[in-house]
């Protein structure tokens, strides 16, 4: 009997990699990726292993708790992945609602579908819950995010997300069902929806536009390479321990200011302009509300627990994620058509 694993948001930016890496990966597995399909979600993210006869699409909303429960039933899922969410800062401030209901009340219908199907038969489960380190709140010039660093979310997103950690946490110790957490830093790479900083500067690069950068530019942020990040997440499945927190990150801090102009520098000489043409497209715009000074996370527990450690520098992983935006241009205007452009609107209107 293969096992069934139900990843959640595989159609997302970060759920498309793990999907990717699970099904290719792991034969004795049936993966089964449900997604709602909501603006950041993509089919097309997924195209290249669509037809392995190990993977199952379902498309459903994580809030209809009708139809979770009856496809929990149908399935009888041995483990869980969930990734799906509302996951862009700027969108909760628009629309917390949404942030609440999807990653608060979504994630507690799939808990109670879990705990309802195995009820006290917890052998061999385990529900594998994604979070982020904006849980943490936000640091000053100095110190790390670490495992045991309280909450403190400010944003509606990460409010939403903290939450929900929470109650992975509760079912945990109350019904006894097996989870791990781990909270990530900023990821990039191929994939990501253009509204996240390093996607939309690219493809704002590419076509001339302008490079709304929030406040003075001087916040930090951690990345990671978003192939890491399904690495990590590969190594927790199997080898993390019940009830713990792991801590994901890059090892790698960088100004938003300083970043964007890497990120120019690199699209210069790779576009044949000359050094210093998209900077110039560089323009400060307001701040965003509640905006986080600083994230940097301790990543060393899971690198003396389980040995993880992220495989390429940031340079060398920008420069791929770049080479995979330029080799696929089609992907991008697809992703920036339609809805999206409504959203951009209103987005930068001021
Ligand atoms: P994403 O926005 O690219 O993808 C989210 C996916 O979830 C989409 O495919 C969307 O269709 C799906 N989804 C949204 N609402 C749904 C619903 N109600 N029912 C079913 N599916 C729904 O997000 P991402 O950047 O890939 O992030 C994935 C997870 O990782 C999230 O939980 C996020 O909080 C977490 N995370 C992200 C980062 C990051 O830098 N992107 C870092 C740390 C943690
Ligand atoms: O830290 C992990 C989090 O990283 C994840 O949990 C979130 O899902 C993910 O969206 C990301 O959140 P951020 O808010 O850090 O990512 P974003 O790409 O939106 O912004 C990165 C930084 O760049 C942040 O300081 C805001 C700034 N920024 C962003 C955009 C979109 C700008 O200056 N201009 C912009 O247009």
């Amino acid at each position: 009997m293969k096992k069934k694993i139900l990843i959640t948001g595989g159609a997302g930016f970060i759920g498309s990699h793990v999907v990717r890496r699970f099904v290719s990966k792991y034969q004795n597995y049936h993966i089964y990726n449900l997604d709602a399909l909501t603006y950041a979600g993509n089919l097309e993210n997924l195209k290249d292993i669509e037809s392995e006869n190990n993977y199952t699409f379902l498309k459903g909303d994580i809030n209809d708790e009708a139809l979770i429960n009856e496809i929990f039933k149908k399935y009888k899922f041995d483990s869980i992945i969930h990734l799906a969410a509302e996951s862009h800062v700027d969108r909760s401030i628009s629309e917390p609602l949404l942030f609440a209901k999807t990653n608060i009340l979504g994630t507690m219908i799939l808990l109670n579908a879990f705990k309802n199907l195995w009820k006290d038969n917890w052998r061999d489960k385990l529900f594998y819950h994604i979070s982020t380190d904006e849980v943490y709140g936000s640091l000053k010039e100095t110190g790390l995010f670490t495992e045991s660093t309280p909450y403190d979310p400010n944003s509606p997103y990460s409010a939403s997300k903290a939450s929900s950690d929470h109650f992975v946490r509760a079912y945990g110790e109350t019904y006894k069902m097996p989870f791990v957490i781990t909270n990530c830093s900023n990821n990039y790479g191929g994939f990501q929806f253009p509204e996240k900083l390093i996607p939309l500067f690219i493809n704002n690069i590419l076509n001339n536009k302008s490079l709304p950068v929030y406040g003075d530019g001087n916040y930090t942020r951690d990345w990671l390479y978003v192939v890491d990040h399904a690495r990590a997440i590969d190594l927790v499945f199997h080898n993390g321990v019940n009830k713990e927190t792991y801590n994901i990150g890059g090892f790698n801090e960088w100004k938003n200011i300083d970043l964007v102009r890497l990120m120019c520098r690199q699209l210069d000489i790779k576009l044949s302009r000359i050094v210093g043409t998209s900077e110039k497209l560089i323009t400060f715009i307001k701040d965003r509300p509640g905006h986080d000074l600083r994230y940097a996370i301790d990543a060393n527990k899971i690198h003396k627990d389980l040995g993880w450690e992220p495989s390429v520098t940031f340079e060398e992983g920008l420069s791929k994620t770049i080479d995979w935006y330029l080799s696929n241009k089609t992907w991008l205007e697809n992703t920036t058509s339609g809805k999206y452009k409504d959203y951009y609107t209103s987005q930068y209107k001021s």
